[in-house]
């Protein structure tokens, strides 16, 4: 079966997933790589280009792809959850951990990103704020375990959700 973990971008889903494969022993995909590997180009150019309607059809393309091509421990991108259709596909298919984190914390985690397309705004703080209120519950009715990623470890929290399996 697929695991996939689902949260705000900075919440650490690459970085608990890759460790979580590896205590697994499945393979781990990172959503927004294997996006990047097949259109070619940097999700920020594609977003520049196509506008996030674009990017959201190729990723929507990419999580029914992977999650068919499965089992694998799968982070996906903070955005996925905002479809009907990838909620649905991930329910279906995986087993879902949201890693909890409060728009605070993750602002700490990426005020200086120069990568995510979302967060090149004039006030960063306030769109976190924003896409949290909005996607907080998409993700609580995604998964079927949330996680507080808070204080503890990566190896804690792997451990945790590797008793979870
Ligand atoms: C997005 C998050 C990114 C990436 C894209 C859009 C979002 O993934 O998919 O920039 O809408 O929050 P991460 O959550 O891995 O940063």
């Amino acid at each position: 079966m697929n695991i996939a973990l689902v949260g705000m971008p900075g919440s650490g889903k690459s970085t608990v997933g890759r460790q979580l494969a590896r205590r697994l022993q499945l393979p781990f995909v990172d959503a927004d790589q294997w996006v990047e590997q097949r259109l070619g180009c940097s999700i920020r150019e594609y977003f520049e280009r196509e506008g996030e309607a674009g990017f959201r059809d190729f990723e929507q393309q990419a999580l029914a792809d992977i999650t068919a091509s499965g089992p694998a421990v799968i982070a996906t991108g903070g955005g996925a959850v905002l479809r009907e259709a990838n909620r649905a596909c991930l329910r279906q298919n995986t087993r879902v951990f949201y890693l909890f984190a409060t728009p605070e914390e993750v602002y700490r985690r990426l005020r200086h990103d120069q990568v995510r397309p979302l967060l090149q705004v004039a006030d960063p703080q306030a769109r976190l704020r924003e896409l949290f209120a909005q996607r907080d519950p998409l993700y609580r009715e995604t998964a079927h375990e949330v996680i507080t990623i808070g204080r503890p470890s990566t190896a804690a929290l792997v451990n945790t959700i590797a008793g979870l399996v």
